[in-house]
């Protein structure tokens, strides 16, 4: 039977899910020897894995073209929805947070405020909430240098550990959401590929309740 193709977010999610399929007895040797490969074979042929960027892993399952994919749950919401989410992997644990410069008042005065981010919709939907009018500027990454730069009041943007607001003397004012990595799958496979691909998820749940109830 063909394999199961899936998309991993390549870095740190692309570990953590090796990482996963290594736990529950797959093969990874080829993802450890990839060299510059981006599609490599996974336990006894059962799996295809592709290597994409996070936004990218989301077109490749909406398209069908790949089975299942690993994401985060930034990307998802910033780039919609047209595919199950099946399962929180329970790795790849950050937060969106609305931060600015230390001791500034980022809702004093009556002036829409102007937010850097590289999560716009995640950002929009954030303020709209909370009905108010904020102009949003898209950045592509060291978002932490637009406040300091003077560019935005704020930045809506992941937090992991906190160390590169710290280090930029930067700090929350308040949190949007949790974020972690989410397994995906496109529609027309999950009823096409349905028992192998609740087989995967029951394994991969099992070992992801085992991890939370003894991280707790
Ligand atoms: C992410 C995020 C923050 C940083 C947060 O950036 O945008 O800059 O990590 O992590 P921390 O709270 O542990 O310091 P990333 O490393 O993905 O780089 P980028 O900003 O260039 O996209």
């Amino acid at each position: 039977m063909k394999p199961l193709r899936i998309a991993l977010t390549k870095g740190r999610l692309e570990k953590k899910t090796v990482e996963l399929f290594e736990k529950l007895g797959y093969n990874c040797d080829e993802i450890h020897n990839k060299g510059r490969r981006l599609i490599l074979s996974v336990g006894d042929g059962q799996f295809e894995v592709v290597l994409a960027k996070a936004a990218d892993v989301i077109t490749y399952v909406e398209h069908g073209v790949c089975d299942l994919g690993v994401v985060g749950k930034d990307t998802i919401l910033e780039n919609g929805t047209s595919f199950y989410e099946l399962l929180d992997l329970g790795f790849g644990k950050c937060r969106f947070a609305l931060a600015c410069r230390k001791g500034h008042d980022f809702y004093h005065g009556y002036g829409a405020k102007t937010v850097a981010t590289k999560y716009p919709n995640v950002t929009r939907a954030f303020f709209e909430g909370k009905n108010m009018d904020v102009r949003v500027i898209k950045i592509e990454g060291s978002v932490e240098l637009a406040p300091l730069v003077g560019l935005a009041d704020g930045i809506v943007d992941i937090v992991e550990t906190g160390s590169t607001l710290v280090a930029n003397n930067l700090e929350v004012k308040e949190y949007v959401t949790n974020i972690s990595a989410r397994l995906i799958a496109n529609t027309a496979s999950l009823k096409l590929r349905k028992r192998e691909i609740e087989d995967l998820v029951n394994k991969m749940e099992a070992l992801t309740s085992d991890d939370n109830n003894s991280n707790s």
